[in-house]
């Protein structure tokens, strides 16, 4: 990751940094409102897990500079997606939704790099997360073969 693509990226959260919890709340109703089907994956207390999706981004933006930290958090947490029925065609929806929101909040500050930028950094993201999720599938697969 080159260093003016880690800047945009750090830059642009920190500009929404402030209003997180606007954000989850918004990226939330925009995804159920979009993708009924989804809702039902969810507790019906969204509370504990909007904060918990804002500190995994705060993890991610805090380690642009040093991935190889990530890779460990964000396979485990791969894998705990298994169990909460998360398929990997959901994946660029909850990167459309998030950016589009980013996006809409933000206002005149966005631009279509910042788009692609977003998209990449969320693409890396979930790639690692189908990693754990595979790893997952395989370990109950093995277990159940032996
Ligand atoms: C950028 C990708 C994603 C990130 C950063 C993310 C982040 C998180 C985090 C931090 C949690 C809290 C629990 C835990 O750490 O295990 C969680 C739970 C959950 N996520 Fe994700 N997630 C992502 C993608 C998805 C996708 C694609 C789906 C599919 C709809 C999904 C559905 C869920 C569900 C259903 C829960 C569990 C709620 C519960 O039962 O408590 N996530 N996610």
């Amino acid at each position: 990751m080159d260093d003016a693509l880690i800047l945009r990226l750090e830059n642009s959260f920190n500009l929404l940094a402030p209003r997180a919890e606007e954000l989850v709340d918004r990226f939330y109703a925009s995804l159920f409102s979009k993708n009924p089907g989804v809702r039902e994956m969810f507790p019906s207390d969204m509370a504990k897990q909007k904060q918990k999706l804002i500190a995994s981004l705060v993890l991610v933006i805090q380690n642009l500079r040093t991935t190889e930290k990530l890779a460990e958090p964000l396979r485990k947490m791969g894998g705990r997606h298994v169990g909460y029925g998360t398929k990997p065609e959901h994946y660029p929806i909850v990167r459309d939704t998030l950016v589009g929101v980013m996006s809409d909040m933000a206002g005149e500050q966005w631009n279509d790099q910042l788009t692609a930028d977003w998209n990449g950094a969320l693409d890396f993201v979930s790639s690692v997360m189908l990693e754990g999720q595979q790893t997952a599938i395989q370990a109950t697969t093995d277990r159940a073969a032996a």
